[in-house]
């Protein structure tokens, strides 16, 4: 059977390491709120983990991500996303994450956090857990049209969608690596920081499942349930004890390979198609 190219560099998010005044404190609730294990890594790192999650905490300032990680499927793919980007003009740098081999690379963004890539490593067994697989990861930023020219065009990163104001401005972008809509987003705003990042899971009677377990663990709901205009992913978010946002979701759009860029209004609508909708800017 023919298949046919696909336009995205063909990785997906793999981990995320995110600063923390108190990592413990943040490790116990990854633990307690998605059913991850936790365990201490060399260097100072805490690993938690569950099936198809992966986040790493190190000590620092809140709401911001050291690192982040894009698995390639192998080392040839690995090999020749590498050779494109410096190709583009990107400066590679010894990958910090301890969660990918020796071949992983790393790139330092312009708002100064790093991006890796490298291939996967077979995952350990874990307990099971309700199904969320991190998914997506999105960045508040001062400098927002810097960032987007970085991903799109050194990185290779697929602009999906845009939300533009009436007079043209991005207020935010989503990005692809894979057929999925976005695994990778960006809003303009005062700050530069995190603003969440997603667990997929499997549909929508899991997106029930996991409201309910946060009933239970008296864990409210901050934002939704609601829809996403772009991606057209349900969604809910909860917030961690240092205030970032964490999200489950589910649908997330599967694009066709010759799918165009949409643009969209920056308006409540846009973010949630049910209601109402965080601004960032
Ligand atoms: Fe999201």
């Amino acid at each position: 059977m023919k298949t046919s190219a696909r336009p995205e560099i063909g990785a997906c998010l793999d981990h995320l390491c995110i600063d923390s005044p108190e990592p413990q404190r943040l490790a116990l609730f990854f633990q307690r709120i998605y059913d991850m294990h936790v365990s201490q890594l060399a260097g100072g790192l805490v690993l938690c983990e569950a099936p198809g999650r992966r986040v790493l905490i190190g000590a620092g300032v809140p709401n911001q991500v050291s690192f982040f990680g894009y698995a390639l499927p192998d080392q040839a793919a690995l090999e020749r996303y590498r050779s494109g980007a410096l190709a583009r003009g990107a400066e590679a740098i010894t990958s910090p994450s301890p969660l990918f081999g020796p071949d992983a690379f790393a790139v330092r963004d312009p708002d100064g956090r790093t991006v890796v890539f490298g291939v996967r490593a077979p995952e350990a067994p874990v307990a099971e857990a309700l199904p969320g697989r991190l998914q997506h990861v999105v960045f508040r930023s001062t400098d927002l049209d810097t960032l987007v020219e970085f991903y799109s065009r050194q990185m290779g990163f697929l602009v999906s969608d845009r939300v533009q104001d009436e007079a043209g401005v991005l207020r935010a972008c989503f990005l692809r690596t894979d057929v999925e809509h976005h695994s990778l987003a960006l809003f303009r705003s005062p700050e530069s920081r995190l603003d969440h990042f997603s667990f997929e899971t499997t549909d929508w009677e899991h997106i029930r499942r996991w409201a309910d377990d946060f009933s239970v663990k008296r864990m409210p709901i901050f934002w939704g349930v609601g829809r996403h205009g772009p991606g057209n992913d349900l969604f809910f978010m909860v917030k961690d004890p240092d205030d970032n946002l964490v999200e489950v979701s589910a649908e997330i759009e599967q694009c066709a390979a010759d799918r165009s860029m949409g643009i969209w209004p920056h308006e409540q609508r846009t973010l949630n198609v049910w209601g109402n909708a965080i601004m960032r800017s």
